[in-house]
């Protein structure tokens, strides 16, 4: 097997968004298209892998090559999905961009204007799925991402220790870039190291992270 390749690896993908309810026609969502995760789904699969994508409320089609795709809505459902593939997986790229936060309370009926007086909705934090996973042994080599719109480098080499990853890919949102955007441009971290993948289409520049995860992951494992 060339560097790389991932045949015969198990690799799971999240991508897109999470909803959080808020009453039966509200949600807390976000502006995540899913795209880069779909796009770092066909190229592993490209690269050999058989590929799990979970994915968050987008409405994208199940990219070629892809082995298995489970459809969630909520953070919760997200993490459940990605801890049952992830038991069994060589890899996890969490591409998704779940919600920090959650409402305390889902409100069974419709929620109705206040006459004028502040709604507060009150909050409550989501469990880290990538950190969650970190802390299990065996655990799959882990990927993740980080959008941030300043201190890129700071900011996703913090989130690479505190989270225990193996590998971050860090975008800028913001400027045609990210976020619904066609195109994106990563700073790739690990620990000791990292690479600049320049401003590309995201399934260029999904084929490039790819051949970067499957270069790591063989000179982790090695
Ligand atoms: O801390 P932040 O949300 O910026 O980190 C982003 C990375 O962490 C992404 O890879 C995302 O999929 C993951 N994440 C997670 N569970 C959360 C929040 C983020 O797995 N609750």
């Amino acid at each position: 097997f060339g560097a790389g390749t991932l045949a015969g690896l198990r690799v799971v993908v999240s991508a897109g968004p999470t909803y959080e309810d808020i009453d039966p026609v509200r949600f807390i969502g976000n502006r995540s298209s899913g795209r880069m995760g779909f796009a770092v789904a066909e190229a592993a699969a490209l690269a050999g892998a058989e590929v799990t994508l979970v994915a968050g409320p987008v409405s994208l089609p199940t990219p070629p090559g892809v082995a298995r795709r489970i459809d969630v809505r909520s953070a919760a459902q997200m993490r459940e999905a990605v801890l049952a593939g992830a038991a069994q997986a060589d890899i996890y790229v969490g591409a998704a961009a779940v919600g920090d936060y959650r409402p305390l309370e889902v409100a069974p009926h419709k929620l109705k204007k206040q006459d004028g007086a502040p709604l507060a909705l009150q909050l409550t934090e989501n469990p880290d799925i990538l950190k969650e996973l970190a802390a299990r042994s065996p655990r799959p080599f882990l990927v993740g991402f980080a959008a941030e719109t300043r201190e890129l480098a700071a900011y996703a080499q913090d989130k690479l220790a505190r989270k225990g990853l193996d590998m971050i890919a860090a975008n800028r949102v913001g400027a045609g870039l990210g976020f619904e955007a066609e195109d994106n441009a990563l700073a790739v971290y690990w620990p000791g190291g990292g690479e600049e993948l320049p401003r590309a289409p995201k399934r260029d520049l999904a084929t490039r992270l790819v051949a970067c995860i499957a270069e790591r992951y063989r000179a982790t494992y090695a």
